[in-house]
This record gives structure tokens, C-alpha cells and sequence, in this order.
């Protein structure tokens, strides 16, 4: 069907059920150019596909230019203009950028950074404390006289609450109203002083805390925090922030009813909210893809699958897609022909609905002016112009093709990811690195994964990755162990269930929480690695003759030799990895060993294990190798299978391949090229 002719047949409003068409769209800021200006905006950017603009989300002072005075007549002339063109609008909430004058009238309402401990002053965004009365009050005005005025605006198919909650580094506050909803939280979860003593350990460094009123926010302080305090401070962070979208979530829902959507739009490799819990009252998650602050598109791939798995595959929008260079990285290099095109094609690949680029037209105003938009400066079409209308045309050639479940799942915690960041104990340890680096290897394979939170149901996967879990949690190995019983392959790294919920150590051998017994295997001792030769403070630079500390750094996959565990590869010679960063030194008590260590003092001991449990296997891999899943275990997985064919694809070219589904089931592969030669093939080969 002819895209003007599918926008014809929406349904008004448009549904918050999937939808049965891909959609492209973009950011427009009708505050920043003159009204003359946004029917030619209107009218360039439906020629180049676009049917959806998302608006307001930095109006507020527009909207509210005094307390209670509301202008909203210039929006409602935008409204009608985009609707006339056959472009539906998204409205954002514009609560990251209240006002000078209630931040004049209220200083309050500013944050105070944990890292500086300083007041944060007004003139960017996302400035504000949301446990600020003055605030919050302010929020509410605002939200409930938007949604009265456009709840049910024919145009309008959904809204975004806020903006990027958390971006610029904005997720903790310590301001005194965040200190006494901090002390009402921990009055919430623990009930008495004894039992948040207990729980945070507080005997150490004589902490016990007699009154709620002592318990101190993570301010500057001489030495550390407890790790406790800490990883309890981001829990209650992060809940503050969700309940702040819940607050405007329940004034939206009743005055636009329940069937636009409401979504908020989530940020690259960003783990300062846990994600689960903000996407659980959104109807769907929105992202924002702006690859030059990733590695590259296997990172990309990453952030987008998880993004996917954040409502059980619920497809997701992209809300903001980089459209051209951006202006925020060190030295924000040119985007060249097609990769626009082949990032939004990768998005759709991996479960976007819709994608609305950032921004309209490159700002020749205010913080961003060198950010490419759709259109130029001087509002003629750009190339992300030309890329986004050779995408719709795409789109009207192809049929709407789907995902289905992946054969591999990969358990992402945002708590793990804090409790190991809090704590690294090795200043290049990252969770999320040793989570890509299980990826990878998946993504190099084109075998789809399914990013999903750690009490996912698992029946179904082929396999199941674990990065280093950190925190115990009985239940969640016992699911475990039902997956394995029943023939799944469960691979876990090392950090497992050595901390309890509140961040204090295990008392039990580790793993603890039943999870040792399921991997047959005990971990003896753990090993931080500096990533150069040093001791303690010293570095490469400064040599230690007077130190020998007998430290390996590879292991052998012993399993992966013919004779092993029945793997006949390499010739009957054992591949030799190196590892960095972490080891650990294992006792297996029902295990098989698969790695054993080469060098260093622990020299023969266990690094890698298998334990056969049911009719599944167990896999524990001990230390960081490189490639982080060795071959003996690769070889166990069997994931060979879910391989792409790669046979025609030219050696040396990154591509990735996606196997989508038309409305027949019928399988349909997506190749996508993301290296800089122009690949042809035959269609149909
Ligand atoms: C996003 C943000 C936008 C804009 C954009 C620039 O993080 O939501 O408002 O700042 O980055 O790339």
C-alpha cells in the first residue's frame, strides 16, 4: 500500500496496539522558528516520509510564561498545520526544563550534585530534584492543563513524559528533600533501625545509625561510603524517578484516555535507572539511538535488543535517531552517505516500530547548533533528509516484517551492574562490558539474542547467559536450575552470588543462594588483574624487581582438545587463551573442568566447569578470557544451528543478518552492511 494511502486508514487515535506498518518521524521544535517557517517544515518533511512529529518536550516556558497563565494557542496552530500535512503529533510532558521564574521563586527545586555536593544552577536541564513540594506542584499544573487542552486532540497519537530522565548525569540528588524521602524510604523497606543496621553492616567504621534523621545521603565525605548506603541510595534514586513518570502517568492516562500511548524515551548505554521497573507502566519503551556514542554497530545491536526485552518484546519506538554528526562527543565526525539509512534499517531489524529522527532542522540556536538536523541550517534539505526519504521508500517496497523469539537469552541486571560498579575492585571492571563481550560472539554469528531481566521465564531458550550475577537471590537460581533440569544450557560468569541483596558479603561459600550446587563448583580464591604488570599503586613505569607475584595470564581450553569431554577440534592441542582482569580459582565438587589455568601460582587449577544436571548442563567460566566463551563451551551449546548463512557474504566487511518474519511466517533475511563498500547481490540469492 502506498504510505499516504496507510496514513489515510489509521485509525483516529492511533491505537497503542503494535502496529501493522514501520513509521518514521522526527523531533520538531515549533519554539525555535518562526511561524511562517513550519508549513514548508510541514510539507519538506512529509515529502521525505515523515508522518509523525514529537513536540514540546523544552516548552515550558512558553506554554507557562507566568504561574497559571497558560499559552497554548501557538501549539494549537502547529497542531493544525502537521495535521493538515497528514503528520501526526507525539506531545512530550515539559517537565525537565521548568521555567526561570519558578526556579526564581523556588531555588529549591534545583539538585544538588553527590560528585560536588554543590546547588545546581539554572540554565540547561534536567537541573530539578524530583522531591522538591515546590516542584512537584508545578508538575502537576502544568501536566493536568496539558492534558485537558490536548487529551483528546484527533491528531494526537500519544505522549512522552519529560525527556531522557537521568541524561547529563541527573539520576541522584542529595538536596535535603531528597536526604528526608531517602530516610522515608529506609523507614519503608526496613521498618526499625536494627534492621537496616543489620542490613547495611553498619558496625563497620562505627556507622549504627539511633534516629532515622542521622542517615545520610552519599555526599562528599572523606573516605568511602558504605557499599550499603550506596547500593540503597541508587535503588530508592531510581524508584523516585519511576514514581515521578508514575505521578504524571496517572494524570495523563484519564484525560487521553486508554487508547494513545504513553512512553518515555531510554538512552544508550545508560544504566543509572533500572530500566525494568521504568518501562513497567509505559504502554511502550521509547529510545534514543545515537550510535557515535557507542563502539560500533555490535554495540548498537546490544542496546537495541535490549531495549526490546524491556516489555517482553512489546516492539519499542525509537523517539530520537541521530540523523547526521551530533555536537556532544569529543570530536563528532561526519556521518557519511547511506549510514543513516543503515542505522534505522538496523533499528527496525531489531524490533523498532517507528523511528523519529533528532532533530527537524540543525538549530541555529541555543546549546546544539552543531548538530545536524533533517533540513540544514538554512533550511534546505540535508543528507539525513535524503537517507530518511530513501527509508520510507524502503519501507513502501518491503513487506512489514517481524521478530520471534530468539534461540539465546542473556540476563541483564541493572542491581548486578551497580552492586560491581560500587565495588569494582578492579578499576576496568565493567558488568556491561562482560556482558558484551558474551554478545558478541553471538552477534559475530548472527545468532539473535533476547536481552531480558533476571526472573525472565526461560523455557524455550536454547541457551541462557548470566554475566556475573552479583547478588543473591534464591529464587532466581532455583528458576535456573528448573531450566537446566529440564535440557537448558545455563552459562554463568564469574561474580556470581557472592553479595546479599544489601550489599554485604555472603557468609557461605560462594556461589551461595543454591546456585553452587547447581554449577558443581566452588570458587576457592578470586584474583583482580591489573591490566598492565603492577603491584598495588605501581604501574608498568615503575618496575618491581623486588616483587615476583607468580601472576598468570592464560588459560588452556582443555575441554575443546580431541579426548576431552568428546569435542574433536585443534588436532588434539589444547587452545591457549589469555585472560585479564578477573580469575578465579575453582574447586569443582560435581563439575567437569573444561579451562584449566597454565601459569601463575594457581597453575593447574580449575577456570572453567561444566556440571550435567537433569537433562541440561551448568556452565560456570571463571575468569575474563578472550573470547570470553571458549570453544569447549561454544562447541556443549550446540548454538551452531542458529547460525546465519554467510556463504555469499564477502570476507572482510561487517555484516549483520536478521532473520525477520512476514505476516505468513515465511522467514526473510536482512542483510545489513555496516562497513563503507556497497555490497550488491542478486535478490532472492
Ligand atoms: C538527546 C536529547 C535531545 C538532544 C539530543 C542531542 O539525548 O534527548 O534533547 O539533546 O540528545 O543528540
Amino acid at each position: 500500500m502506498h504510505l499516504a494511502a496507510a496514513i489515510e486508514s489509521w485509525e483516529a487515535p492511533l491505537s497503542i496496539r503494535p502496529l501493522a506498518r514501520r513509521l518514521l518521524g522526527v523531533a520538531y521544535y515549533p519554539e525555535h522558528w518562526h511561524e511562517s517557517r513550519w508549513a514548508e517544515d510541514a510539507k519538506l518533511l512529509r515529502e521525505a516520509g515523515i508522518t509523525v512529529v514529537r513536540m514540546m518536550e523544552f516548552a515550558w516556558d512558553k506554554l507557562e510564561p507566568a504561574e497559571g497563565q497558560f499559552n497554548f494557542a501557538w501549539m494549537d496552530r502547529a497542531l493544525e498545520i502537521f495535521q493538515a500535512a497528514g503528520i501526526r503529533a507525539i506531545l512530550c510532558t515539559p517537565t525537565p526544563t521548568p521555567p526561570a521564574w519558578l526556579v526564581a521563586a523556588h531555588p529549591d527545586i534545583l539538585r544538588v550534585d553527590e560528585r560536588t555536593g554543590l546547588r545546581d544552577s539554572f540554565g540547561s536541564r534536567r537541573s530539578v530534584t524530583c522531591h522538591a513540594p515546590a516542584y512537584l506542584a508545578a508538575v502537576d499544573r502544568i501536566v493536568i492543563a496539558v492534558a485537558d487542552h490536548w487529551g483528546d486532540h484527533p491528531n494526537v497519537i500519544g505522549w512522552q513524559i519529560d525527556n531522557e530522565f537521568g541524561c547529563h548525569g541527573s539520576t541522584q540528588d542529595i538536596s535535603d528533600h531528597a536526604r528526608r524521602a531517602f530516610q522515608a524510604w529506609c523507614k519503608a523497606k526496613y521498618g526499625s533501625l536494627e534492621a537496616l543496621n543489620a542490613a547495611w553492616g553498619t558496625q563497620f567504621w562505627g556507622a549504627t545509625y539511633t534516629d532515622w534523621s542521622q542517615i545520610p545521603v552519599p555526599a562528599p565525605t572523606t573516605a568511602a561510603h558504605n557499599p550499603s548506603l550506596l547500593l540503597d541510595f541508587r535503588r530508592f534514586s531510581s524508584q523516585s524517578w519511576v514514581a515521578f513518570q508514575r505521578r504524571q502517568i496517572e494524570i495523563l492516562r484519564p484525560r487521553i484516555g486508554p487508547d494513545r500511548f504513553i512512553t518515555h524515551n531510554f538512552m544508550p548505554r545508560f544504566f543509572d535507572l533500572d530500566y525494568y521497573a521504568l518501562a513497567a507502566d509505559l504502554d511502550f519503551v521509547g529510545y534514543d539511538n545515537y550510535p557515535h556514542g557507542l563502539s560500533g554497530p555490535m554495540e548498537a545491536a546490544f542496546n537495541l535488543d535490549l531495549m526490546r526485552g524491556m516489555k517482553a518484546g512489546r516492539p519499542f519506538w525509537l523517539m530520537e535517531q541521530q540523523p547526521g554528526s551530533v555536537n556532544w562527543a569529543p570530536y563528532n565526525p561526519p556521518v557519511p552517505p547511506g549510514q543513516v539509512r543503515t542505522w534505522t534499517h538496523q533499528a527496525f531489524a531489531h524490533g523498532a516500530e517507528a523511528v523519529l529522527y533528532f532533530r527537524e532542522r540543525a538549530s541555529n540556536i541555543g546549546q546544539e547548533q552543531y548538530h545536524a538536523g533533517l533540513l540544514k541550517h538554512d533550511g534546505t534539505p540535508d543528507r539525513g533528509w535524503h537517507e530518511a526519504k530513501a527509508v520510507s521508500q524502503d519501507l513502501e517496497r518491503y513487506p512489514l516484517l517481524k521478530r520471534t523469539k530468539a534461540p539465546v537469552a542473556l540476563l541483564f541486571s541493572y542491581e548486578d551492574l551497580w552492586a560491581l560498579r560500587l565495588d569494582p575492585h578492579n578499576a576496568e571492571f565493567s558488568y556491561y562490558q562482560v556482558a558484551l563481550d558474551l554478545y558478541r560472539l553471538l552477534w559475530e554469528k548472527h545468532i539473535p539474542v533476547d536481552i531480558l531481566p533476571r526472573d525472565a521465564d526461560l523455557s524455550g531458550y536454547a541457551a541462557v547467559f548470566v554475566p556475573s550475577p552479583a547478588l543473591i537471590n534464591e529464587a532466581h537460581a532455583a528458576n535456573w536450575r528448573a531450566y537446566v533440569e529440564q535440557g537448558g544450557n545455563l552459562v554463568v560468569t564469574f561474580r556470581a552470588f557472592f553479595k546479599n541483596p544489601s550489599n554485604t558479603w555472603t557468609d557461605q561459600p560462594i556461589p551461595a543462594g543454591g546456585l553452587s550446587e547447581l554449577l558443581g563448583v566452588v570458587v576457592d580464591e578470586f584474583l583482580s588483574i591489573p591490566p598492565s604488570p603492577s603491584v598495588g599503586w605501581r604501574m608498568m613505569d615503575d618496575p618491581s624487581p623486588d616483587w615476583d607475584d607468580e601472576r598468570g595470564a592464560h588459560v588452556s581450553d582443555v575441554a575443546a582438545k580431541a579426548g576431552g569431554i568428546g569435542f574433536s577440534e585443534n588436532f588434539g592441542i589444547a587452545p591457549k587463551l589469555r585472560y585479564r582482569l578477573w580469575a578465579e580459582i575453582l574447586k569443582p565438587t560435581t563439575a567437569q573442568v573444561l579451562m584449566r589455568y597454565i601459569d601463575g601460582y594457581y597453575k593447574d587449577a580449575a577456570a572453567a566447569t561444566m556440571n550435567k544436571v537433569g537433562a541440561g548442563a551448568a556452565f560456570y567460566i571463571g575468569c575474563w578470557s578472550e573470547p570470553l566463551i571458549p570453544r569447549s563451551i561454544w562447541q556443549a551449546l550446540d548454538l551452531a544451528r542458529f547460525e546465519a548463512d554467510t556463504k555469499d557474504l564477502p570476507r572482510g566487511q561487517t555484516f549483520e543478518i536478521v532473520t525477520l518474519y512476514d505476516a505468513d511466517d515465511k522467514p526473510v533475511q536482512v542483510r545489513i552492511n555496516h562497513s563503507k563498500r556497497t555490497v550488491t547481490f542478486v535478490e532472492g540469492s
